[in-house]
């Protein structure tokens, strides 16, 4: 994972790169350091913990004057989090340095190569190798010395590379790990995220697989990995630079909770048009449509929870057979994918591994790809045949809260459209659907309306050790997304079962007192989510349940009801995922914990 961040021009550089920094600490936040070039020498300064303890330490930068430098926050994977394996890495003379994020996977062999020819290691990281390989080839062009470097490693990587002898330049290159470079009149940046230099331009270049970019003083030139220059197109990012701030919001979590009847809105309205779902983004013809015989969903986390919705969803409402997959399972199990297969991977940040690999897998084996991406130009995006943007906006809580309902969204529009053109949802089935889809912003503002009630509740909970989640079909999915955010957000243990699944095993967890979360908003399955509760409630469980209005029946087997607006059973995700998003919210904020960004997690998963 880990965050870089470069700036080269005529500011400071060093509160510019701390600035773009702590916009990219959910990508890490372990440890980080800055490199900055001053009079033809590189000073270092890096440290174990937060962003704040390297910016209290160089006084915010103020302690490392010059204008070109890099920096990097770190989610440590080759050595502990530690002074020693922080970046930048540098080699022996300090004359060259390196942040890197990604990993390089023939480090031991090329450590071993670099130590024979006399080269000390003084860090457990693979980055460090980066450094030393510079050194070794460097013969006064740097360009010529980072390409020789590309040949020899092998794995993913975005760097950020200072040569002490070129004052003028900062070198970038990225191949499988996210990279942009951008330009203002004041100089010339490279980062991993776009929020990272938001507020100083606009103007961007997704920097391709292989690309290497010079950042010369106001000037980017981009090169092959043969050294070869090229020309690229700047995009200009049309964000509100206020949504990647928490704008009084006490964090990001309840920020982008509370963001989320819009994404629900910039998602689904613009796909509405004349009371029709329009995907234009799909390519798709509806014979096309109608030739599919099986759907593969592939991804990762929350994004893998919503893929479990959709398979009850398009199973249920289009009637064609879906498996899903987590990606890094379905990357490595020889998937099986037939003549009339779609494929579709959903992902947040669009720069998963795990995902960006199986999307891969299914293109080696002929297979078009369907991306439902929130972060626009990310690898996921670039890579799929087809993209479906959910409007999401930047989410900065490593929990993603609004980018799941963001997403949940989408698979609903592509399970009309696909249902439409199938001839499964006739037309006032899909009037229904519509209008539903249409009520549920407001919806999920009547339920962001019970943050209190649910706060208060929540509050009993602060020591509790276990918690459980069950629900049946739909209710299952809504349940493992429940228990992700509270293990994510508290670290209290959790588990979600499939409501009718839990009296094998997991019943015998419960004790006195235990709480269980009985998710029940499938009208079809209400009594037998109930017989479940009595159950456990009969072995001492304390059952809270989320239930639809009207389903009065469950106070009888429930301590504790939250009730959800009614709507479609198949939008019944995204009502019930709310009063759960706040629960963990709150069990967090109760016990301390560093809601945005929770222990040992990162945002952006780019490693596998
Ligand atoms: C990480 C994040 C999760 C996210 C998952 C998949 O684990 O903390 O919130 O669901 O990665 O990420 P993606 O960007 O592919 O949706």
């Amino acid at each position: 994972m880990c965050g870089i961040v470069g700036y080269i021009g005529s500011r400071e550089a060093a509160p510019i790169v701390l600035d773009g920094l702590s916009k990219l600490e959910y990508r890490g936040y372990d440890s980080a350091g800055l490199a900055i070039l001053n009079n033809g020498e590189i000073q270092i300064t890096k440290a174990v913990g937060r962003l704040k303890v390297l910016e209290n330490l160089t006084h915010g930068g103020e302690t490392m004057p010059g204008s070109a430098g890099i920096g990097h926050t770190r989610w440590a994977t080759h050595g502990a989090p530690s002074d020693m394996n922080s970046h930048p890495h540098f080699n022996k003379e300090g004359t060259i340095a390196v942040v890197h994020n990604g990993i390089i996977e023939n480090y031991i062999a090329l450590k071993k190569k670099m130590q024979d020819k006399g080269y000390e290691f003084v860090s457990e990281t693979d980055t460090e190798v980066l450094a030393h390989l510079l050194d070794y080839y460097y013969k006064g062009n740097p360009l010529e010395a980072i390409t020789k470097v590309l040949h020899r490693v092998e794995g993913s990587y975005a760097l950020g590379i200072l040569f002490a002898e070129h004052p003028g330049d900062i070198y970038a290159v990225r191949k499988d790990s996210p990279l942009i470079a951008g330009q203002n009149d004041d100089g010339c940046f490279i980062a991993s995220d776009v929020p990272a230099i938001l507020k100083y331009t606009r103007t961007v270049y997704y920097v391709d697989n292989q690309e290497v970019v010079r950042l010369s003083g106001d000037k980017l030139y981009f090169y092959s990995v043969d050294g070869e220059e090229l020309n690229k197109e700047a995009v200009t990012i049309d964000w509100d630079a206020n949504a990647a701030e928490k704008e009084g919001y006490e964090h990001f979590m309840l920020k982008e909770i509370y963001e989320q009847p819009k994404t629900v809105t910039d998602t689904v309205s613009p796909r509405v048009k004349n009371g029709e779902i329009v995907i234009e983004e799909l390519n798709m013809t509806d014979e096309e449509l109608q030739n599919i015989k099986r759907i593969h969903i592939v991804a990762c986390g929350s994004a893998y929870h919503t893929g479990v919705a959709a398979k009850y969803i398009f199973e249920g409402l289009v009637r064609i057979p879906v498996e899903v997959d987590v990606a890094s399972e379905f990357r490595y199990r020889s998937p099986i994918l037939q003549e009339g297969s779609m494929v579709i991977v959903i992902s947040q940040s669009g720069e998963t591994a795990d995902t960006l690999a199986a999307l891969r897998e299914a293109k080696k084996q002929g297979y078009k790809v369907l991306g439902i991406v929130n972060v626009v130009g990310s690898s996921i995006a670039r890579e799929a045949d087809n993209v479906m943007y959910t409007w999401a906006g930047p989410e900065i809580a490593v929990a993603t809260t609004k980018a799941y309902s963001a997403q949940l969204s989408a698979l609903y529009l592509l399970a009309m459209k696909l249902g439409r053109a199938r001839g499964t949802i006739g037309d006032e089935l899909f009037g229904e659907l519509l209008e539903d889809l249409r009520k549920l912003p407001n919806q999920i503002e009547l339920l962001l309306g019970q943050k209190q009630k649910i706060q208060r509740f929540a509050n009993r909970y602060v020591g509790a050790k276990d918690i459980f989640f069950v629900g049946r079909g739909i209710d299952y999915a809504i349940s493992l997304e429940g228990s992700l955010k509270l293990k994510e957000t508290s670290y209290v243990h959790s588990e979600a079962y499939p409501a009718g699944e839990l009296k094998h095993g997991p019943i015998s967890l419960i004790e006195d007192g235990t709480l269980v979360v009985a998710v029940s908003t499938q009208p079809m399955l209400y009594q037998k989510t109930i017989s479940n509760m009595v159950e456990v409630k009969a072995r001492g469980a304390f059952v809270m349940a989320v239930t639809c209005e009207g389903n009065k029946a469950i106070e009888k087997a429930a301590d504790y009801v939250l009730y959800i607006p009614e709507s479609n059973p198949y939008f019944a995700n995204s009502l019930a995922i709310i009063p759960l998003q706040l629960f963990s919210y709150y069990v967090a904020v109760g016990k301390g914990c560093d809601v945005d960004k929770p222990r040992n997690l990162a945002k952006s998963v780019t490693v596998e």
